[in-house]
């Protein structure tokens, strides 16, 4: 078509959508308005909304967005500062509205305040036809240019998060199944590990812990007994009390479950490696193997030890029945202040209070047989 912008129009849509541009004319000379119809429409453009009132840009603009505007300057009852003032509320995506102001007026104060204002370029009346038409088409393809840039990064964004949190999420299932593996002798389901998993992060918010970080301990609690994958099966599964070499071997999974998982780079793992190494330390010092007391005892531990403790008498293990929730509750507050952090009993039983440890347990009648508490789960 003879007379087009130029002939680089429509490098980024395609001629048809910049020729289809919403092409807004505000000026309040009838004639001027005419005129800027004349120079355009013969040039493809077929979407032209033209007012002499700038009081009805508002309504305008809501029927449908601009893709430009050409404005005048001077107007009676709203002038064309006022108009660029409004502008940013009437239309969505304003930064990247281009305006192209149409003045008479080539004073550096005016053209100053009007690009302060939001102008992106000016013409001079009396205007030029062929001027108008390539401010137009230059203005129209930068913005589709910064259209289409940005549905890009917004597209390109997306796909990293996607991948991001399906990497995460893969990291997170590799990590699960591990456990799962540890435990898959005296937990065929994995339902202790998850169980431990969702009470410790319960109990950590409690606690007082960060949202990030109870996140953290949700899947790192799962692996606190990862290394019994090299416990033998015959004194892991031993119903009944542990001879003293027994309980040593059993003691070594804290080791080697720390082993398997420390040395990463993951806040998880790290965490993760923490708890296998220290949920079995007393605070009065008293447990293995590191010995260590109180606060020493990393916080994921203290509160891992309540929840595994509870979850594993309050169930039933090849070893031995489950206890009555009752019973368990008897035993977790006779060892406050020796086993556990009296801290974290205490934001256990305001959960178990509140009725979040409901659905966790699995009451029956009296156990048969029992382990001592704090033996290894
Ligand atoms: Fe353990």
């Amino acid at each position: 078509m003879s007379g087009r912008p130029s002939d680089s129009v429509g490098r980024v849509d395609g001629p048809e959508d910049l020729l289809g541009a919403r092409i807004l004319i505000v000026d309040d000379e009838a004639a001027n308005v005419e005129l800027l119809r004349h120079v355009l429409e013969p040039a493809g453009y077929s979407n032209l909304v033209t007012t002499t009132d700038p009081l009805k840009i508002a309504d305008l603009c809501q029927q449908s967005p601009p893709d430009i505007v050409l404005l005048d300057l001077r107007m009676p009852n709203l002038d064309g500062f006022q108009v660029l003032e409004s502008l940013p509320d009437l239309v969505p995506d304003f930064e990247h509205l281009p305006v192209l102001v149409l003045t008479s007026d080539t004073s550096r104060e005016a053209k100053s305040r009007a690009l302060s204002n939001g102008a992106s370029d000016f013409v001079n009346k009396p205007l030029s036809p062929g001027e108008v038409r390539l401010r137009v088409s230059n203005l129209l393809q930068t913005r589709f240019l910064q259209l289409a840039l940005r549905e890009q990064n917004t597209l390109l964004e997306r796909k990293v998060r996607q991948r991001t949190a399906d990497l995460e999420e893969a990291q997170f299932e590799i990590v699960e199944r591990l456990a799962l593996a540890a435990e898959y002798r005296d937990d065929e389901t994995g339902k202790h590990t998850k169980r431990v998993g969702i009470l410790s992060a319960k109990l950590a918010r409690e606690y007082g812990w960060s949202k990030s970080q109870v996140e953290v301990i949700r899947r790192a609690a799962p692996m606190h007994d990862v290394g019994k994958i090299g416990i033998d099966s015959a004194v892991l599964l031993k119903p009944g009390k542990l001879t003293t070499e027994e309980f040593d071997h059993i003691k070594e999974h804290v080791t080697i479950g720390h082993g398997i998982l420390s040395g990463s780079r993951f806040s998880m793992l790290q965490m993760a490696a923490e708890i296998a190494r220290y949920h079995h330390e007393n605070w009065d010092g008293t447990g293995y193997q590191a010995g260590l007391k109180g606060e020493a005892i990393p916080e994921s531990a203290r509160i891992v030890t309540v929840i595994d403790v509870f979850d594993s008498l309050t169930h039933k293990r090849p070893y031995k029945e489950a206890w009555p929730v009752e019973k368990a509750l008897e035993e977790i507050t006779g060892l406050r202040r020796t086993k556990f952090d009296p801290r974290v009993v205490d934001a256990f039983f305001t959960l178990y209070e509140r009725g979040e440890t409901e659905g966790f347990t699995e009451e029956t009648a009296a156990p048969k047989e029992v382990e001592p508490a704090g033996a290894p789960s």
